[in-house]
């Protein structure tokens, strides 16, 4: 017998991304340019259903469009697998078919829980992306990874599905809470540090809110393209897209630490961007000083450098430790050789060693 050849047709994904300031507005027509059905599905959560539910509604109905709402508890703990299933009976009871739509209106956790719902519901139907925390504008919502927690841990079951559409309409995070809007500036200062010196020292001259929300449309539109070209060059994540995972070892365990509760993703990844690039420095793999230049610069936004619980160490070291063994025993860390520069260092657990012998890195 012969083996049978399936060829697959390639598909070339291709989406728009829209930033601008009061799109909000404009969502009917947005949503009809690309898309012939007129019934949707918006999920979002209490926070954000509260602010801009009705202006989406309206909107909507407007411009032809049934419109049912799927409205979420805010917070991680929404996102996991359990919450899957009651999404599913309310998109069948709403009478959603392949063919309608599914817009996730909120910040990452519900971007990337109803991304997946998406991407699984009778197999997959069109959806559309408005974030509206900084996080989600800048981060979250471009690159197609949807997907959920699972008890054992954070975002293990998931997909590589993209939306139809972004929609970013920078007004709404006027009614984001300031410490949601320090958490997403983390990611956008990862970007300069990465990648870009000059959007880098400009962050470090914007240095509040106010001055950030002044050019937040160049700022975000900043950071999408970063990782859009990330993303386009390694979809899958196994190449440079890798590099936006700067902070980040250090950060989830330091996350997974506090629970995802007393300190999040944001304020994680800042400490871990500092404190992994004073390693990196005392080992000669960085620019001296540089560290002390993503200190300064973070904290013009609220965001801290080091842990307060420096003795929680060994237990963070250990959960980093857990994830090696899957690994190989290697450790791949993304480190700056300067600002603007980034790249993957193959290493062992023992880099992090001088965190447990009790110092603070200086
Ligand atoms: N898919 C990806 O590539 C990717 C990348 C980074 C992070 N993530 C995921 O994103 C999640 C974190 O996202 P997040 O920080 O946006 O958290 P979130 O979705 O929990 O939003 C943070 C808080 O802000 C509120 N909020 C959001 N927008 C608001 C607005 N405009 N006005 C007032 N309140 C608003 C929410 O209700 C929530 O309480 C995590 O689950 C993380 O794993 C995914
Ligand atoms: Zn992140």
């Amino acid at each position: 017998m012969n083996d049978i050849q399936v060829e697959v047709p390639q598909e070339t994904t291709e989406y728009a991304i829209k930033i601008q300031k009061g799109l909000l507005q404009n969502v009917g027509e947005e949503l009809s340019a690309i898309t012939s059905s007129r019934r949707v599905a918006v999920v979002t959560d209490k926070n954000v259903h509260q602010h801009y539910g009705e202006t989406v509604d309206t909107q909507l109905k407007r411009a032809g469009f049934t419109v049912h709402f799927i409205i979420l508890e805010p917070g991680e703990q929404t996102k996991t697998f359990s919450s899957m299933p009651a999404m599913y009976s309310e998109l069948i009871n709403a009478g959603i078919t392949r063919s309608d739509v599914i817009v996730a209106l909120g910040g990452g956790v519900v971007g990337d829980i109803a991304g997946f719902v998406a991407a699984t519901f009778l197999r997959g139907i069109d959806f559309v992306q408005i974030p509206t925390s900084l996080l989600a504008q800048v981060d979250s919502s471009v690159g197609g990874k949807v997907g959920v927690d699972l008890p054992e841990g954070k975002n293990l079951a998931g997909a590589f599905y993209h939306p139809k559409l972004v929609i970013i309409d920078p007004d709404v995070l006027n009614t984001l809470s300031d410490h949601y809007f320090s958490d997403g500036m983390a990611e956008v200062i990862k970007y300069g540090c990465i990648k870009d010196a000059s959007f880098f020292d400009k962050l470090t001259q914007l240095n509040s809110r106010e001055k950030v929300m002044a050019e937040i449309e160049n700022v975000i539109e900043t950071c999408c393209k970063i990782k859009q070209d990330m993303v386009q060059q390694d979809e899958k994540d196994k190449g440079i897209r890798m590099l936006l995972n700067f902070g980040h070892t250090l950060g989830h365990a330091i996350e997974a630490y506090y629970n995802y509760e007393s300190i999040t993703h944001g304020h994680a990844v800042a400490i871990g961007m500092v404190t992994l690039t004073a390693i990196a420095e005392e080992k000669g793999l960085t620019e001296k000083g540089t560290a002390e230049k993503v200190r300064r610069c973070l904290s013009g936004h609220n965001l801290p450098a080091e842990l307060d619980e420096p003795e929680a160490y060994d237990f963070i070291l250990s959960y980093i430790k857990k994830d090696k063994k899957q690994l190989n025993n290697q450790l791949h860390v993304v480190i700056i050789e300067t600002i603007g520069q980034a790249a993957t260092y193959k290493t062992g657990i023992g880099f992090f060693d001088q965190l447990t012998t009790g110092g603070q890195i200086t």
